[in-house]
């Protein structure tokens, strides 16, 4: 479903991502691990559009894309989670989900968002409905999206993702686990697995180490912007180049 080729990126004299390739099948939950700085973020940026390639190629179904912004990424299909949250605080739980419902505001920027607000739908959505009982939100759902939890806040987020319009094939999650205390990771395994069996493909960075066993069928391992490692996380967990890149140093 995505395959990545060569994928070169420098910030000046820093080499974030050197020559780095591997696939994402689709149906499969694919982890991207790795110390931190190691170029997982700039991976996903890269993908989604947010930044653009030095060198090499991103191809989603056979198609390039990158050198696409970011809102054709998404027509085309490829959702995202940030490192650091990116809610509304102030509207709602369902106005954020209502939100990302709106086709037309795919990709714009947070001008022509605030604009559209007034003129969001606020009428029944059994599909929001849905996704707030399975994560438990749903009778949080008229309260700020600022006044959750911050493991509440980054379901929210993840549910964000999948009322996106149109709906995302491939989602990148970008350490969905970080800063969750452990009932709500394991919600969040529960919902990936939910999703994937449903047919989604999923790109997780994650550093919690359960979230990569418990949900990956495949791990690729990056160490200062080269690849040094992929294959299933049992093994990949005992790969000695792993062990040097985490504790080597
Ligand atoms: N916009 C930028 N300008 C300059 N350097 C950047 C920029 N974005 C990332 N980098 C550098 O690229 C490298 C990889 O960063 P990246 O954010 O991908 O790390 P990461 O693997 O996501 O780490 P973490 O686990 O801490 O989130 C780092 O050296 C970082 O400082
Ligand atoms: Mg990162």
């Amino acid at each position: 479903m995505l395959t990545l080729a060569d994928v070169t990126k420098r910030f000046g004299g820093i080499l974030a991502l050197d020559g780095v390739s591997f696939q994402v099948r689709a149906g499969c939950i694919v982890g991207l691990i790795g110390p931190n700085g190691s170029g997982k973020t700039v991976m996903l940026n890269l993908i989604s559009g947010l930044s653009r390639l030095d060198g090499g190629q991103i191809l989603f179904r056979g198609d390039r894309i990158d050198g696409l912004p970011p809102y054709a990424v998404a027509r085309r299909g490829i959702g995202r989670t940030f490192q650091l949250l990116k809610l509304f605080p102030d509207l709602t739980v369902r106005q954020n989900l209502e939100l990302m419902r709106q086709p037309r505001l795919m990709g714009s920027n947070l001008q022509t968002m605030l604009a559209s607000l007034p003129r969001v739908a606020t009428g029944p959505s059994a599909e929001i409905d849905a996704l707030l009982e399975m994560v438990g939100l749903h009778d949080k759902q008229r309260e700020r999206a600022g006044s959750l939890s911050y493991g509440q806040q980054k379901l929210v987020a993840f549910l964000n993702v999948l009322c996106m319009n149109p709906e995302p094939e491939l989602i990148l999650l970008d350490e969905p686990a970080a800063g969750v205390n452990p009932t709500m990771i394991n919600t969040l395994i529960r919902q990936v697995q939910h999703f994937r069996e449903r047919g989604k493909t999923f790109l997780v960075v994650e550093h919690d180490l359960k979230v990569i066993m418990d949900l990956c069928d495949t791990v690729v391992v990056l160490d200062h912007g080269r690849r040094i490692a992929e294959g299933p996380p049992a093994k990949v967990r005992q790969d000695p180049a792993v062990m040097e890149a985490y504790f080597g140093r």
